[in-house]
């Protein structure tokens, strides 16, 4: 059964993405900082992808709503949170439900509807998500690219969960090229990129890291560049359109 990379949410065709798994890929930062957001305690995630949307839903939650997300990589306005992960801790989101938007990495789970199951992938969360994928005899790596265009620090992260599936036991065949492709990329950092300090030049000579650079935020690279910081693993329920920690069935 087949092991399908796609660089970019357009390059999958819906019936490419039909009742599979599906991990969706955006390291710099939607996907870290929804990892880190679940991890510090958020009840759950509601991913949206216009910003009028999101205000919509936050106001029928008042009081248990935090409204996060970016448009241009910065905070939108009147939203109490943007998207860099060391803002969401335990005092901003414990317990709260994040209504949360942004330009690439939200808009990319909308391309997700049709599948079996979606998880959400990034260094934070590298070992754990390959621990759970353990067990799907198929599955799909979809990077969430920048506004059209493939982004190297996406496409190195599918490199590495297809490095550590490898490493670890069997790998469903066959390939697509951009499996193998994303396998070459992360060998090319490799043996540094396990360096946290590797990983993360590889990061900002990136076009997510060039454009958070750009705007002074460098700091979450070096964040988004932190391997195995948790076991969190969200899963999008595709029926209730919410994000969840994996293992939340077992947690209640
Ligand atoms: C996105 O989803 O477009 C990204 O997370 C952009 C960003 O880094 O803010």
């Amino acid at each position: 059964m087949p092991l399908d990379v796609y660089f970019l949410p357009a390059s999958a065709s819906p019936e490419n993405l039909a009742q599979r798994t599906v991990v969706v890929i955006d390291v710099l930062r939607a996907t870290t900082t929804i990892t880190q957001a679940l991890a510090a305690g958020a009840r759950e995630v509601i991913p949206c992808s216009e910003v009028e949307e999101a205000r919509g839903i936050a106001e029928q939650l008042p009081g248990c709503a935090v409204l996060g997300g970016e448009r241009h990589g910065r905070r939108i306005n009147g939203f109490d949170l943007g998207n860099s992960p060391a803002e969401y801790t335990r005092q901003t989101v414990g317990g709260k439900t994040l209504v949360f938007t942004t330009t690439n990495g939200t808009r990319a789970m909308q391309s997700c509807r049709g599948a079996r199951r979606v998880l959400l992938g990034a260094f934070g969360n590298l070992s754990a998500l390959v621990e759970s994928l353990r067990t799907e005899d198929e599955f799909v790596l979809l990077c969430a690219g920048t506004l059209g265009h493939v982004t190297r620090e996406d496409v190195l992260f599918a490199g590495a969960v297809i490095h550590r599936l490898l490493a670890s036991g069997p790998v469903p065949q066959p390939w697509n090229d951009e499996a193998c492709l994303a396998l070459s990329a992360w060998n090319g950092i490799l043996p540094g990129a396990m360096n946290q300090e590797t990983l993360r030049d590889a990061l900002l000579d990136s076009r997510g890291g060039r454009n958070l650079i750009a705007l002074g935020m460098e700091a979450d690279v070096a964040i988004a560049a932190r391997i195995d910081t948790t076991k969190m693993v969200p899963e999008l329920q595709l029926a209730s359109w919410r994000i969840l920690p994996l293992d939340h069935r077992q947690q209640c």
